[in-house]
Parts: C-alpha cells; sequence; structure tokens
C-alpha cells in the first residue's frame, strides 16, 4: 500500500458500525462481527470503509456526540478489536477511516462536566459561553426539527452554551489553543492505531464570529491546513475527507493549494441526480458540474446517492426543496428538517432499472463514490423510527431470523414489508448472478480498471437530447463515453460525429462501431471504451 493517491480512484463503503454485524449476541453490531464480514467487502471490491463513531456516547446523536475520544465504546468492541479488524482489513488491501468528531463533544463529556460545574475550571474556555443569546445572530440553525436556538441556558453553568447541532452536543472552542491540541492529540491517537484516515465531521462550524453567518471562516481553514501539516508530516498516506454541506464555491477552499483536504463530499450533485431521474433531463446535474471550480491535483470530490443522515436538500432552491419533498417524500413523515430520510431503493420506487441507473451515474461522474451500507442489495428503510435512525437499521445479511445480524433481537426494529430481510438480504444476492449486488460489483470493477474514472477530467457531450446524459471521461489515455437515458422510454442518441468510432462495451465486453445513433432502452446507460 504505497501509493499515496489511492483515494482517487478508491470506491467507498460507509458503515454503521452498531448496525452492520453482531458477533457476541448482545443484538448490536460490534468490530469482530464487521471484521467477520470483511470477506463479503472483499468481495464486493470496496477499498475503503468508513466508520461511523465508535467512540464512548450516551448516543443522543448515534456516536456523533463523544463522551471520550480516547477509546471505543465497549458495546462495539476494544482499541484490541479495532487494530485486528485494521489489520485484517489491510491484509485484504482495505483501508479504514472513521469519523473525526471536532465541532462538538457529548454533554456528557468529562471536558465539559467540569466546565458547566465550575466557572474557574481549565475545562470552561473548552467550550463557547455567553451571558446573551443575542450574539452570532447570523448563524443559521441546522437541526430546524428539533432546535429553536444555537445557545441553549445552562442553569449549573448560569450561561447560555453554544451549539450547531442538538443541546446534548455543546460546540467546542476552536480559538482555544488547548482544544486545538487536544484534537491533534486526538488525531494522533487514531492514526498511531492504524487508521488510514478520517472523515471530518461538520468542519465548517469550527469558529465563531460576530457578524457572520460562522460558518467557512477564514480561522478554520487555519486550523484544518494545521492538521493538514501535521498528517503528512507523520502519516503520509492518510486521509482527511471533508464533511462541509455546502456549495461547490464554499467548498471548494477546504482543499486549498491541495494542503488542506485530500477529500471532500460533493453534496449539490447528490440531490440533482434525483431530480434527473424524475425530470428526465441532465441539465440541473450539467450546471452544478459547470459551477463546480476545479480542484488540484493530489484532491478528489467524493459523491454519493445516500448516506446515513436524511437526502439533503440544504443544496438546493426553495422551490427544488418543495419539488424534491413532493416527488420524493410523498408522506409528511419521510421529511426531516431539510431533506428526506429515506432509502435509496425505496426512494426510486424499488425500481431495479432506476437504482442501477442511479448506481450508474455514481460511479461514472467525476468524483469517488461511496456506497451507504445495504445500498448495494437494495434494503429498505424504517419509517416507524425516530429521525434518522429509520436508515440505520441492521443490515440484511440472510433470511433467518433476526436478519442474520444477530442471534439476539435487534437493538431497534427491522425493515419491515417488501424491503426487508426476507425479500432483499446478501445470501439471496450473492447466490443470484442477476442480483443487484453483482450489477454493483461490476460496476465497481469495472470503474477500478480504468484510469479516466479517477481523474479529474469530465465533458458532457450535447446530443441534442435533453434526456441523455452524455459525458467523456478521459484520463491517462482512458477515454470513455458515458451514455445514461434518464427517461422511462426508449431514447435514440445522436452520436456526434467525432465519437462514431469503434470502441467497447465495459458490460458485455462487445466491440462495436459507434453509429450515428445509439438507442437506448429506458432507464438504461452504457458505459463505452473509445478505442483510439
Ligand atoms: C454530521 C453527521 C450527522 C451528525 C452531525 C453532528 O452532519 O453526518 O450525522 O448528526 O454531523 O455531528
Amino acid at each position: 500500500m504505497t501509493n499515496n493517491l489511492w483515494y482517487k480512484n478508491a470506491v467507498f463503503y460507509e458503515i454503521s458500525v452498531r448496525a452492520f454485524k453482531d458477533s457476541n449476541g448482545d443484538g448490536r453490531g460490534d468490530l469482530r462481527g464487521l471484521t467477520e464480514k470483511l470477506d463479503y467487502l472483499q468481495t464486493l471490491g470496496v477499498d475503503c470503509i468508513w466508520l461511523m463513531p465508535i467512540y464512548p456516547s450516551p448516543l443522543r446523536d448515534d456516536g456523533y456526540d463523544i463522551a471520550d475520544y480516547y477509546s471505543v465504546d465497549p458495546a462495539y468492541g476494544s482499541l484490541d478489536q479495532l487494530k485486528v479488524l485494521i489489520e485484517a482489513a489491510h491484509q485484504r488491501d482495505i483501508r479504514i477511516i472513521m469519523d473525526l468528531v471536532l465541532n462538538h463533544t457529548s454533554d456528557a463529556h468529562p471536558w465539559f462536566q467540569a466546565a458547566r460545574s465550575d466557572r474557574n475550571s481549565p475545562y470552561r474556555d473548552y467550550y463557547v459561553w455567553s451571558d446573551t443569546d443575542q450574539i452570532y445572530k447570523d448563524a443559521r440553525i441546522i437541526f430546524v426539527d428539533t432546535e429553536k436556538s444555537n445557545w441553549t441556558w445552562d442553569e449549573q453553568a448560569g450561561q447560555f452554551f453554544w451549539h450547531r447541532f442538538y443541546s446534548t452536543q455543546p460546540d467546542l472552542n476552536f480559538d482555544n489553543p488547548k482544544v486545538r491540541e487536544e484534537m491533534l492529540n486526538v488525531a494522533r491517537f487514531w492514526l498511531d492505531l492504524g487508521i488510514d484516515g478520517f472523515r471530518a465531521d461538520a468542519v465548517p462550524y469550527l469558529i465563531e464570529r460576530e457578524g457572520t453567518n460562522c460558518e467557512n471562516l477564514p480561522e478554520t481553514h487555519a486550523y484544518l491546513k494545521q492538521l493538514r501539516v501535521f498528517m503528512d508530516e507523520h502519516y503520509p498516506g492518510r486521509i482527511l475527507l471533508c464533511e462541509a454541506n455546502q456549495g461547490p464555491e464554499d467548498v471548494r477552499p477546504y482543499f486549498g493549494d491541495g494542503d488542506e483536504f485530500h477529500m471532500g463530499f460533493h453534496f449539490p450533485i447528490m440531490p440533482r441526480i434525483y431530480m434527473a431521474i424524475k425530470k428526465e433531463r441532465y441539465e440541473d446535474m450539467a450546471e452544478i458540474m459547470r459551477r463546480t471550480p476545479s480542484i488540484p491535483e493530489n484532491c478528489q470530490w467524493c459523491t454519493f446517492l445516500r448516506n446515513h443522515d436524511e437526502l439533503t436538500l440544504e443544496m438546493v432552491t426553495e422551490e427544488e426543496r418543495q419539488w424534491m419533498w413532493k416527488e420524493y417524500a410523498p408522506e409528511p413523515r419521510m421529511k426531516l428538517n431539510l431533506g428526506i430520510r429515506r432509502r435509496l431503493a425505496p426512494l426510486l420506487d424499488n425500481d431495479r432499472r432506476k437504482i442501477e441507473l442511479a448506481n450508474s451515474l455514481l460511479f461514472t461522474l467525476s468524483g469517488a463514490p461511496i456506497i451507504y451500507y445495504g445500498d448495494e442489495i437494495g434494503m429498505g428503510d424504517n419509517l416507524d423510527l425516530f429521525d434518522r435512525n429509520g436508515v440505520r437499521t441492521p443490515m440484511q445479511w440472510d433470511s433467518s431470523p433476526n436478519a442474520g445480524f444477530s442471534v439476539e433481537t435487534p437493538f431497534t426494529e427491522l425493515v419491515k414489508g417488501d424491503l426487508g430481510y426476507r425479500h432483499v438480504n446478501v445470501a439471496s444476492q450473492l447466490s443470484d448472478p442477476d442480483s443487484l449486488f453483482h450489477t454493483i460489483q461490476k460496476m465497481i470493477a469495472l470503474r477500478k480498471n480504468h484510469a479516466a474514472f479517477g481523474g479529474s477530467d469530465m465533458q458532457w457531450v450535447e446530443t441534442g437530447n435533453p434526456a441523455a446524459a452524455v459525458y467523456l471521461r478521459e484520463h491517462d489515455g482512458d477515454i470513455m463515453l458515458i451514455f445514461n437515458n434518464l427517461s422511462g422510454t426508449l431514447q435514440h442518441v445522436d452520436v456526434p460525429v467525432q465519437y462514431q468510432t469503434a470502441c467497447i462495451d465495459l458490460f458485455t465486453g462487445q466491440s462495436l462501431f459507434l453509429n450515428t445513433t445509439l438507442e437506448i432502452g429506458p432507464y438504461s446507460y452504457f458505459w463505452m471504451q473509445i478505442q483510439k
């Protein structure tokens, strides 16, 4: 594992450890369970796993509320078991990154406990306090369904404390040099253990300044650059992945001159993939890509269709949001904050063609794709569960009781109905060569075999057909022409004359000659390698 740019053409896989596989029969997934399932992930072909938080936590925000940065919650296992997992993954050429939650701790963290109980505690200044809740008024509220203010009065402290998320997650004070140093120590701790990097959570909010929206401030970037210098110096080849739910113009500075983040999520392209499939036109995707500034050579975007949060609609206009809700969240309980709390398969009507099409876009657009666990088999969600828990249900391994996830009753209710484990599970898909699993596996393998997909070059090809998303990917002499029919009807696509040439259809392996027009079935796609 010596290629320091490994992430540029890697396929990522996001895992909730709690929901993946239980090895000790307590109904909760754990590190040993995940280790047992590495063969599965290797069969799927992923290069890097992203672990959602495994730190001790009261779980008021599913582990994004950390009570101790230096250990693993015993429910998941031990530090030694994490080391075993990392080693076993590395043996299979799979890397592991984990969540690094810099912005806030749990209110159960001893730092906060000390801070709130004593004004003179050295930990008081670890957090952001105020006698009034009338400052930083220009900062928006993120969890609009649950929080009324970013300030919460603390009786014990006799002051308000600042929080961008739940009021059980006080923000750390990044103006305090001790906090800045402490978080470098946290990073060092896990990197020394062998972790390959971090998905850095909620980074736009580290620093607050009056008169600003308290997002993406220069001081925040300065700290993140410090973190990068530290990583490069001591841990070359490990990566930082930026979670900044912002427009492309605002995410661009997180790459710096190739000296801040290695990777950043491309939030705005995600809802536009869903818009494209429903509106049967590619223009919204093309528009956001045009708006996306180029990034340094050693950086890469991360693309995704779904993750553990609601399908966020923060990066679309108000009108588009209402439209997305109408189309994709017809029941009020499907909405959450400014988003939609559903999984991929139910969102796309469990229509195999649409699910494949969305994945075709995911795997061929510019950026490195992340798969959310279970979406490779098209598992469902459970809307009866609170908040985002409905999309964090146990992985559906087989049709035995408890989905093969645990011998005991799982920590949460499973998915019910057609997309539950009796109908949708890994075992049955592994044994069916035509399953969604095998299609995704094939997409991953093709993607990894072709340099074109890991490069940054991507050009839309104008064919005069708004329903045909056609684009060129090119890198290191590898040229790929991708055709996606976004519509539910057969389309004839005019092939521009310069591409009327010999090519290979990657899915069939057949050589063919691209003629003046190409017929594409409803929601179908072709990945063509141009032969020059
Ligand atoms: C990120 C996480 C989300 C969490 C929030 C606060 O947005 O993805 O799950 O609730 O940060 O940590």
